[in-house]
Formats: C-alpha cells, structure tokens, sequence
C-alpha cells in the first residue's frame, strides 16, 4: 500500500470519527486505525463535508481522494502541515463550495481547473507555499479578496499584486541560461554534422 493510500484511509477514517480535541488524540486517530480501514472506504462516497483543520497532517493531499468523495462539498484541511501541490482533481467535485486550505506548506500553482468550481463560495488558500499566476477564473470572483491567497511569497496576479521584478529577473536568468544551453547544444550538433 503506497504512502498515498495509507493518507488517504487514514484521512477518511478520521472524518467519520467523532470530533476529537486536537493534538495527542489526532495522533491516537491515525495510528489506531490504521490496520483496518479499507472497510470504510465504500461508506464515505457520500461525504459531504471534511473538516480535519487543525491537526498535524503531513504530507501530499492525495489525488485520488477527489475521485473517492464525488459529492463533497465543503474541504477544510486549514492549518495543518501538508505540503506538495494543490491537486487539479479538485475540480472533480462538482459540488465543492468551501475550500479552506490555509495554514499549511502547499506548494506549486494553483490549479486552473479550480476556476471550474461554480458553486464555491468560500475559497482560502493563504500562508502556503504557493507560486505562479493566480486563476483569472478565481481571482476575480469578488467575493474572494486579497486575504484569500496573502502569505504565498511566490503568488502574484489580481487579487495580488502583479508579478514581482524579482520574478522577472529570476524567470529571466533561467531563460538566458535555456537560451545558451540550446545555443551550445546547436553549436555541437553543427560541429557533428560539419566537422
Ligand atoms: C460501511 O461499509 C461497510 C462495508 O462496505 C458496511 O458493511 C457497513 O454497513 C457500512 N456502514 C454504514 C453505516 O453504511
Ligand atoms: C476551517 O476550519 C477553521 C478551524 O476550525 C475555521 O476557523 C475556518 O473558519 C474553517 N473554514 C471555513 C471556510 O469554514
Ligand atoms: C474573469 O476572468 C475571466 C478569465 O480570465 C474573464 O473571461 C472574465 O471576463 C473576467 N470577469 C471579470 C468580471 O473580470
Ligand atoms: C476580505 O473579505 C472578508 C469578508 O469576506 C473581509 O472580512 C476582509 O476584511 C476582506 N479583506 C480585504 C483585504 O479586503
């Protein structure tokens, strides 16, 4: 079983636990169960609403969670310490109107498939480690202001600032160095076929 799945049962089975009071019994949660969770699987296709904000779950959200919870509706993982990207399969559930990400160490650009989620209605992904152009489709919904991506230092895009000159000099520098790269490639490939 990949690192994925066990996330992934682990994660659904403390939904359908009884609210615990944070720290030590979060832990308690995801070890205790860990051995027999796949039964519980077929039990949260209905699952409306996750809410495991505040714990101390590490790691990727897995992808595959969204295919799992077609009808989901409101997503809370808020100040916890997943990292790696936002995954685009989000956009699956149809249904999503909350999703409240805010507090952890998400890195990456946010999907643009997100933009695709008519029904949201509560949109926070701040004090990550975001980067890149926020959605055009997501940004300028109004009801989602600056506070709902503030504290990305890569982020940028209405309702952010634009682009920072830092970035610029940065994507610049890499395009200088893809342009030389490429040059000398050409060169020795010329030098091959001419020498
Ligand atoms: C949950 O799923 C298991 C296995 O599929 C089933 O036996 C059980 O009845 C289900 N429980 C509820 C409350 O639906
Ligand atoms: C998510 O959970 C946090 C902590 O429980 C809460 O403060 C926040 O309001 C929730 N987000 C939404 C959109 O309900
Ligand atoms: C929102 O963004 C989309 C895509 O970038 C654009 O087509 C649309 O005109 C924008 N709407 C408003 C109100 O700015
Ligand atoms: C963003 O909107 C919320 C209400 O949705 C409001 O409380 C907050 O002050 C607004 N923040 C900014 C920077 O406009």
């Amino acid at each position: 079983m990949g690192v994925y799945t066990l996330l992934l049962l682990a994660l659904l089975t403390c939904a359908i636990l009884p609210q615990s009071t944070p720290d030590p019994d979060d832990e308690a949660c995801l070890t205790r169960l860990r051995g027999s969770l796949s039964p519980f699987l077929s039990n949260c296709t209905n699952l409306q609403s996750l809410d495991l904000s505040s714990n101390s779950l590490a790691g990727p959200i897995p992808p595959a969670a969204a295919a799992l919870l077609p009808n989901l509706a409101a997503l809370n993982l808020s100040s916890n310490r997943l990292s790696g990207p936002i995954p685009p399969q989000l956009s699956l559930c149809a249904y999503l109107n909350v999703i409240d990400l805010h507090n952890n160490l998400l890195s990456g650009e946010i999907p643009q498939q997100l933009g695709l989620l008519a029904r949201l209605s509560a949109f926070d992904v701040s004090n990550n480690r975001l980067s890149g152009p926020i959605p055009g489709l997501l940004g300028n919904r109004t009801r989602f202001n600056a506070s709902s991506y503030e504290g990305n230092k890569g982020l940028y895009g209405y309702p952010l600032p634009p682009m920072k000159n830092k970035g610029v000099t940065i994507l610049g520098i890499v395009g200088i160095g893809l342009g030389s790269g490429l040059l000398s490639l050409v060169l020795s490939f010329g030098l091959c076929v001419f020498g």
